[in-house]
C-alpha cells in the first residue's frame, strides 16, 4: 500500500461529517493500510481517514508512541461511551503543520469501535491517549481543534490560519 497526501486546513473535506463503514472489507483494509503508512511517515500520533480525503468513520492512534507496550490502534465506526474530567494539554494536528495550542478536553475517555479485522472492542484511555482519541473522533464530525480556541486566540492566529488555508 502507499502513503497518501495529508489534507491541509482550508480544504472543505475537513468539515464533512464522515460516513459509517458498512463492512470491514478489503477496500477498508486497504484504506487502513494507506493511513498507517501515511501516519508513520508523518510521525504523527493520530490520523483520521478524512485527513487523506476519505470521509469515512475510521481513525488511527499510534499508542506505541506513548507507551512501548502498546501498538497502533485502528478505530472503525467508533462511539464515545463516556468521557470525564478535564485537562489542558498542548495539541497539534497533521492538517495544521507547526501549529500547537493548549486545549481543554476530558481527561479520560471510554471508546467502543471495530478493529482492523472488524472485531468490536472497548477501551478506556487517559492522558495523551485520551487526548488523541478525542481529537481524532472530532475529525469524523468535521470538527477541528481550532474550534476550541477562544475568540481572542483565534483572532491572534488569523494570519497563520489564512496562510495555511492558502497552501
Ligand atoms: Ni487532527
Amino acid at each position: 500500500m502507499a502513503e497518501r497526501p495529508i489534507v491541509i486546513y482550508g480544504d472543505p473535506v475537513l468539515r464533512e461529517v464522515s460516513k459509517p463503514v458498512d463492512s470491514v472489507n478489503q477496500q477498508v483494509k486497504d484504506l487502513v493500510s494507506d493511513m498507517t503508512d501515511t501516519l508513520r511517515k508523518a510521525r504523527g500520533l493520530g490520523l483520521a481517514a478524512v485527513q487523506i480525503g476519505v470521509p469515512r468513520r475510521v481513525f488511527l492512534v499510534d499508542l506505541s508512541a506513548l507507551d512501548v507496550r502498546e501498538t497502533l490502534r485502528v478505530f472503525i465506526n467508533p462511539e464515545i461511551v463516556s468521557a470525564s474530567g478535564e485537562v489542558e494539554l498542548e495539541e497539534g494536528c497533521l492538517s495544521f503543520p507547526d501549529l500547537y495550542q493548549k486545549i481543554v478536553r476530558p481527561a479520560t475517555v471510554t471508546v467502543r469501535a471495530l478493529d482492523a479485522d472488524g472485531k468490536p472492542f472497548e477501551m478506556t484511555a487517559e492522558g495523551m491517549a485520551a487526548r488523541a482519541i478525542l481529537h481524532e473522533y472530532d475529525h469524523l464530525e468535521g470538527k477541528l481543534f481550532i474550534d476550541y480556541l477562544s475568540p481572542l486566540t483565534r483572532q491572534l492566529l488569523k494570519g497563520r490560519l489564512k496562510k495555511l488555508a492558502a497552501c
